[in-house]
């Protein structure tokens, strides 16, 4: 696991006169051609240019200023202009129908980066900055090229809970970089949950002053002990407009998720009266899927949702409204006075696919459908939406494999593609966990993550139903920053490629030889990756042969990603 030490990386600081730029980058560009002529050198002396008056393509110029500060350790100036020699354009213009597509031209006299719009200018630079090789002080030689560059998918997702466990703005804007280094522009933000509500909400002040804290945490797997450490924290309204701000400078919009009717219990907590008990309850000191929920039956409690969804509107300008409908247990409901009448006077009924209380789910998340459709927005929802009567305008986002959005696309819902067994980030990234955190569980290693492919077994009609695919990050056993880069890092590129590249170009041999290269990034970056990756990889196979002949030995086949000296030895008889 000594990546840094064994495999010659150590030196990435050394200062070397001229070092030449790599564009086999991640996620693979759709088209790169390799052109004549003398390459461009990366002095001091460039200029990055900008349209003037256009402040999205200047602050692009300062963060193309900024990344070439960190790779070189020079200083570029920024000035207004459209043409110059020893220059850095950034431009609008080419005519491409996908507004994140960009095209980047490399010759001896300068560099060009157009897109359509400030975003496809900022994926251009993207692949810029990540071209570069990690070396402070060197003149970076730039060899001709033409870039031609389009994501796959519009919707390049990844979700953050800091609900089970709280991350500060800072941590939360780390991995909105880190999001903008893998290309992605989705940022779905977990802020509630059983054991923390995170949002200020001015209409219920509760949420946070009692909603946003528990008073201890269960120690490992709900093991029945509890570590006695009050825990919370929650972001003012005014941090979300920061952050969102943030994220919109990098081109990343923020779907924030009010998970409901389940996953409700520290709002209970902190009003009681919407439960369907009553209470009292506590915000939830243990992990695991709650049965008190929020009351369906009772009009205060809708009420109380649309009031909190009428602020979440006003903060987030996102299209998009996550609304939750996972994992809501429905044996309070079965019991429940207000419920039990809600269903006769809707004429909710039993079936063999579904229960009434299944069918009350549909109708609370139809009914705050209406209610987010009225104000502009559309909602996505987990695929358990499905169960009942599927809200008409509904996005699907598919956790439970990728059936859930495979038939909602059948169906001709918009979908998103999270399916657990690939994009489950919490899960872990080796067979072998003796030496892993404590974490949920899974197995989730980078290979997989690769192998997803958002449209498959798909008609080419459904497909376009198929918005993109995302990552999810559950913070049960995840309680810190570096924890959270560890679970990400590199999973993140290979999800990222899954997003952007066209499947033709995608080739996971090929990718591997690409990874070293953004790890250097990541270590630079002080950003803490898994090194699975660099594991020796065995193959076996045997001599023997079915009729029995052959010498019936055993072969392994031992490989790394970067050629590796391996060592072995062989045990003695005796073990
Ligand atoms: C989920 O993982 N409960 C969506
Ligand atoms: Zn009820």
């Amino acid at each position: 696991r000594d990546v840094l030490g064994s495999r010659g990386l150590g030196d990435v600081y050394k200062r070397q006169a001229q070092q030449g730029a790599n564009y086999q980058i991640i996620p693979m560009p759709q088209e790169i051609v390799t052109a004549q002529g003398s390459p461009f050198i990366l002095k001091s002396s460039v200029k990055i240019l900008y349209p003037e008056g256009n402040e999205k393509m200047q602050r692009n110029a300062k963060f193309l200023a900024d990344y070439l500060k960190t790779a070189t350790g020079k200083d570029f100036a920024i000035e207004a202009g459209t043409e110059g020699k020893n220059a850095i354009v950034l431009a609008l213009g080419t005519e491409n129908e996908n507004p994140e597509s960009y095209q980047m031209k490399v010759t001896g006299d300068g560099i060009t980066i157009t897109g359509p719009t400030e975003a496809g200018v900022f994926y251009g630079i993207q692949s810029l900055r990540k071209s570069l090789p990690v070396a402070v002080g060197a003149d970076i030689s730039m060899p001709a090229v033409e870039i031609n560059d389009a994501p796959r998918f519009g919707y390049r997702g990844a979700h953050f809970d800091t609900s089970r466990h709280f991350f500060t703005v800072d941590e939360v804007k780390t991995y909105i970089d880190m999001m903008a280094l893998h290309n992605m522009n989705r940022f779905h933000w977990h802020i509630t949950e059983d054991q923390g509500w995170r949002l200020e909400i001015k209409k219920y002040p509760k949420l946070t002053e009692i909603g946003s804290k528990r008073t201890e945490t269960v120690i490992g797997r709900n093991s029945g002990e509890y570590d006695g450490k009050p825990y919370g924290g929650f972001y003012t309204q005014d941090e979300i407009r920061d952050v969102i701000a943030y994220a919109k400078e990098r081109f990343v919009t923020i779907i924030p998720e009010i998970d409901l009717p389940g996953h409700q219990q520290a709002a209970l907590a902190a009003y009681p009266d919407l439960g369907c008990t009553g209470g009292p309850y506590e915000v939830w000191t243990q992990w695991g899927i709650s049965d008190d929920v929020i009351c369906a039956g009772n009009d205060k409690a809708m009420q109380f949702l649309e009031d909190v969804l009428s602020e979440v509107i006003d903060l987030f300008p996102s299209e998009y409204i996550h609304i939750g409908g996972d994992e809501c247990p429905k044996v309070r409901w079965k019991t429940c006075p207000k419920c039990q009448a809600r269903i006769k006077a809707e004429g909710l009924k039993t079936d063999k696919q579904h229960t009434a209380e299944d069918r009350l789910q549909s109708y609370c998340m139809t009914r705050i459908e209406k209610f987010l459709n009225s104000k502009g927005r559309q909602i996505i929802g987990w695929d358990e939406i499905l169960e009942g009567d599927v809200a008409p305008n509904a996005t699907v986002m598919s956790w439970r494999g990728t059936s859930g959005g495979i038939k909602a696309a059948q169906m001709g819902h918009d979908v998103i593609m999270t399916p657990n067994l690939y994009c489950y980030f919490d899960y872990l990234q080796t067979a072998d966990s003796k030496d892993e955190p404590l974490g949920i569980g899974g197995y989730v290693p980078v290979e997989k993550v690769y192998s997803l492919d958002p449209t498959a077994a798909l008609t080419e009609e459904q497909a376009k139903h198929i918005l993109g695919a995302q990552a999810n990050l559950w913070t049960e056993y995840i309680a810190t920053t570096e924890h959270a880069e560890y679970m990400i890092l590199p999973r993140m590129a290979a999800l990222a490629e899954v997003q952007w590249t066209q499947p033709e170009k995608k080739d996971y041999a090929d990718f591997t030889q690409r990874l070293p290269r953004l790890i250097k990034f990541y270590q630079r970056d002080s950003m803490n990756y898994a090194k699975h990756i660099f594991d020796i990889q065995a193959e076996y196979t045997t001599t023997q042969e079915e009729d029995g002949s052959g010498s019936g030995a055993i072969v392994a086949t031992l490989r790394t990603i970067d050629n590796a000296c391996l060592l072995y030895t062989s045990p003695s008889p005796r073990d």
